[in-house]
């Protein structure tokens, strides 16, 4: 083999290996990142949905003491939103700071908890780009020919004949659309720069099988993908017909193709072209199923092109529908979000999202189950819990009782033993599930086990047991510690997805903020004869209904 040859095998190796050892290894922190949302329209649930389920991830690995960033923002060039502003007669420039931040906005009302926002048209990502562009010319990825195809504006997609079809506009007339999306497709020929994808196939098939796409059907997309022929990529439209969108560098005459752009943001946020990119190389990138061939084929092989490992993990999750169709603002089929703050709160939304979405299938929305759905677990299981164990009628020293090992009643035992066994499981199996990106399962453990708890604390009756002997009294008090600390392990757990109802109930137990985390916190202390610092304290102020019931009239 030439010197060279095996030079580019040996750093390719590398890259891949880089991307293997993913966050184990990482001095930095992991970057978690969000797909940047374009500015042609106002944010819908669906968007909210992308956000929501990094954000969960990002609470997540803080609650177990992983050191994480989260980055989100806009993705505002492009014939699209040049299209958009013009459409209203405002300035592009203008119109994409208005739109960003009803993003931002929207993000801050849902809590996101983002570290970083990035708006493409800022300069630090003008430089990434120019800096990344230079580069891929550098090692000879990038050549000037003619592109001839299918161009679909709505996705901002380059398609192939079969990835399109005919179909009909609204007044019968014969179109063709993308395939995937249903968008129109336009025919163009134009001298543009292209992009060597073709010779990066065998690279991108090594790095699948580090198996980096969840869930798994996804990835078996991806495979199915690369078995074709992969055509060069056009990565840049003449300036006279793109004109909001950043100047090749030696050639101004040339704007950069938006989804280069766009997809370089991840590494603005890492602090791109600075080599001390410490978090870089984990970086996990969450998107919708409809831009998976944008991130799981085009960014890999950009990254690879230019001497830079490929992500570490790609979270794909699917979509949410009205009556079957895709939420999207061109089909102004759209949820607002907005609309469902005020009827749900914002606790309410997101537990709906996380808990009934689902990742690898579509979701149809209706006002009608998330009703159904957050009644029975926000407002009836776990307002219920909290309820029942700080209520003055049977909780009236309103304080964590003491629990005595010995007063266990042998006819309680194997309940008692049934509901530690599985209450103290419950945050290995949360962990495990938000790992393989499973918020929604999470979520529904947690909610098993506070139906759990209500099933042990009304089949012991502690009320009863209050009005009995002493030894009655004595294993009322440790039904009663065990369902407060019940409750304090699913607050905690709750965090990452309902951060405001998790704080009313870990306020009204009276819980210090150190003990507000996983790591090194402990559940059930005293049941193992263990000291527990809660037992005698007293609980914090009450907080009134945890979720009030929502009623039907409300659609
Ligand atoms: N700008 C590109 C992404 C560039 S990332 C380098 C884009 N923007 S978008 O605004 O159209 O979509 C942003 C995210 O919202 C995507 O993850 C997309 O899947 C998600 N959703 C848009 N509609 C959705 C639903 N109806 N349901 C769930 N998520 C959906 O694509």
């Amino acid at each position: 083999m030439v010197p060279a040859t095996m030079w580019r095998l040996c750093r390719w190796r590398l890259l891949v290996r880089a991307a293997q050892r993913g966050y184990r290894e990482a001095r930095g922190p992991q970057l978690l990142t969000t797909p940047i949302f374009y500015v042609n329209a106002a944010p819908h649930l669906g968007h909210v949905y992308s956000a929501l389920l990094a954000d969960v991830q990002h609470r997540h690995a803080a609650l177990c003491g992983r050191n994480t960033r989260l980055s989100t923002g806009t993705d505002e060039h492009g014939i699209k939103v040049q299209q958009a502003a013009s459409t209203v007669g405002s300035d592009p420039s203008d119109f994409c700071a208005a739109v960003s931040q009803q993003f931002r906005m929207m993000f801050d009302t849902m809590a996101i908890s983002y570290t970083d926002f990035v708006r493409t048209t800022e300069h630090r990502h003008a430089q990434a780009v120019c800096h990344f562009w230079k580069k891929l010319e550098e090692e000879g990825y990038i050549y000037k020919g003619t592109y001839q195809g299918w161009y679909c504006t709505s996705d901002e997609a380059f398609l192939s004949e079969d990835q399109t079809v005919e179909s009909r506009d609204v007044d019968g007339n014969k179109i063709r659309v993308s395939a995937d999306s249903g968008h129109q497709v336009h025919w163009m020929s134009e001298e543009n720069y292209m992009f060597r994808l073709s010779q990066l196939r065998p690279k991108l098939l090594d790095w699948l099988q580090t198996e980096p796409i969840h869930p798994a059907p996804f990835l078996r997309i991806v495979r199915q993908w690369l078995e074709e022929e992969l055509p060069d990529l056009s990565v840049s439209r003449q300036r006279n017909r793109v004109s909001w969108g950043i100047p090749v560098p030696s050639d101004p005459s040339h704007t950069i193709y938006v989804w280069l752009d766009a997809l370089i943001n991840y590494l603005t946020v890492a602090g791109y072209p600075d080599q001390n990119m410490a978090s870089w190389g984990p970086s996990t990138h969450l998107l919708g199923k409809d831009i998976l061939r944008f991130h799981a084929i085009y960014w890999p092989a950009f990254l690879l092109a230019a001497g830079l490992p490929p992500p570490n993990k790609l979270l794909v999750h699917s979509h949410w529908t009205c009556n079957g169709v895709k939420m999207s603002k061109s089909l102004q089929n759209v949820v607002d979000p907005t609309e469902c703050i005020k009827q749900y709160t914002r606790d309410g939304l997101r537990y709906f999202l996380l808990r009934h979405g689902s990742p690898e299938r579509d979701c149809d929305f209706t006002h009608h189950t998330v009703r159904k759905l957050l009644n029975s677990e926000l407002a009836d299981a776990l307002g219920g819990l909290l309820n029942r164990c700080t209520a003055r009628t049977i909780n009236p020293g309103q304080c964590w009782p003491y629990y005595q090992i010995n007063s266990v009643p042998p006819a309680a035992h194997s309940e008692l033993q049934r509901l530690l066994g599985a209450v103290q499981e419950l945050p290995r199996l949360v962990d495990q599930y938000m790992t393989r990106f499973q918020a929604n399962k999470a979520l529904e453990a947690i909610d098993s086990s506070v139906r759990c708890s209500n099933a042990f604390f009304q089949s012991q009756a502690p009320w009863k047991l209050s009005k009995g002997e002493e030894k009655d009294k004595a294993w009322g008090q440790c039904v009663l510690y065990i369902t407060l600390e019940s409750l304090r392990l699913y607050a905690t757990l709750l965090q990452p997805a309902v951060p405001g109802l998790a704080k009313t109930i870990l306020d009204r137990l009276g819980v210090p903020d150190m003990y507000r985390t996983l790591k090194g916190n402990h559940f059930f202390a005293a049941t193992l004869g263990e000291n527990c610092s809660f037992q005698g304290q007293t609980l914090g102020t009450e907080c009134g209904l945890l979720y009030p019931r929502l009623e039907a009239d409300k659609e």
